[in-house]
């Protein structure tokens, strides 16, 4: 028998757990020349806010050892662009699609979700209270428990389908935060957003990004998403979506046994762009070899020492 990669969050069925993270596809347009999008359980598109932004000018990327650096500054075509011309292709997909969300008030995250509720093909919102690369917002309600309550109860109001909370891990205590999304009615919480840091070009003694800090992603940060995705699945009842250097399937296996319902896959679509594919693949394989019939079998299983 095939096991089967299905889950369910929040009432939403994904035919696998594999999703893209934000900003790591753009609205999805270029994958979907390199594989099917339906081999997805779900695309989240890049953060959307109310006006259009160029973000910050270049170099806004940077490699580093185990990772990359970034501060994009939010670049995107804006909400009603966005739903002119990014939404007509996206309904099209046969796959969840989940549209990320940022803003610098409360007002602007309330203004575009309530322009994405009329939107029939968005299955679901991701709010970005974590985004470290931008002057104003972002990170500020993700860092303050009672921002983060009070920033999803609004939106909440004015959109009715299942809401996601990504967390910040710049914070002292995730699950402080955590509590305070799901106290505020968030649905769903995906973690982790990039990291803090910085990397310096000794040649010219300057920032090797124009904002001079940036946002670690990538295989260097997994360890530190996998133990707050722990944390938190220890503290709260809401589905998680894990996210954080994942690049193969035994990294999807560490994250779902650690309390993650799904995952999201961001760098690793930058080395290679088709790596959801391979991997659903080698995860039915060791399911197979595990002699599981689904893959929720995994989801919290982690054997902890005493
Ligand atoms: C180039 C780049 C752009 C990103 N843009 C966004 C964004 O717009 N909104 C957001 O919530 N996260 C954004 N992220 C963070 C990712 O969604 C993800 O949380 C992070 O990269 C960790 O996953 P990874 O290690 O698999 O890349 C971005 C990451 C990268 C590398």
């Amino acid at each position: 028998m095939t096991p089967d990669l299905k889950v369910v969050i929040a009432g939403v069925e994904f035919s696998n757990p594999l999703m893209t993270a934000s900003g790591c596809c753009g609205y999805g347009e270029e994958l979907s020349e390199i594989f099917p999008l339906s081999k997805l359980g779900g695309l989240v598109t890049k953060s959307i806010t109310l006006h259009p932004r160029l973000g910050h000018p270049t170099p806004r990327t940077a490699e580093t050892s185990c990772g990359m650096l970034n501060a994009i500054g939010l670049a995107n075509v804006g909400v009603d662009k966005f739903i002119a011309e990014k939404i007509p292709f996206l309904a099209r997909q046969k796959t969840k699609i989940i549209v990320n969300v940022a803003g610098s008030t409360i007002k602007e995250y309330v203004e575009v979700c309530a322009r994405l509720n009329d939107c029939e093909p968005i299955d679901m919102v991701e709010l970005n209270i974590s985004c470290p690369n931008v002057d104003e917002g972002g990170m500020e309600f993700g860092a303050d428990p009672k921002m983060t309550e009070k920033s999803i109860r609004a939106v909440k109001k004015v959109f009715q389908r299942p809401l996601i909370a990504k967390l910040s891990p710049n914070v002292t205590s995730i699950v402080e935060i955590a509590q305070a999304a799901e106290q505020g009615g968030a649905d769903v919480l995906s973690l982790i957003n990039s990291l803090v840091g910085t990397a310096i070009d000794i040649d010219t003694w300057q920032p090797r990004l124009t904002n001079n800090k940036g946002g670690l992603t990538g295989p260097a940060i997994k360890p530190i998403a996998l133990a707050m995705v722990d944390a938190v699945y220890s503290h709260c009842k809401l589905p998680i979506i894990g996210i954080g250097g994942i690049a193969s399937a035994a990294d999807v296996v560490e994250f779902m046994l650690c309390g993650a319902t799904a995952v999201e896959i961001g760098t690793a679509l930058f080395i290679q762009p088709d790596i959801p594919v391979k991997i659903a693949k080698d995860l039915k394989t060791y399911l197979k070899d595990k002699k599981l019939t689904s893959i929720t079998n995994l989801i919290g299983k982690v054997r902890k020492y005493k």
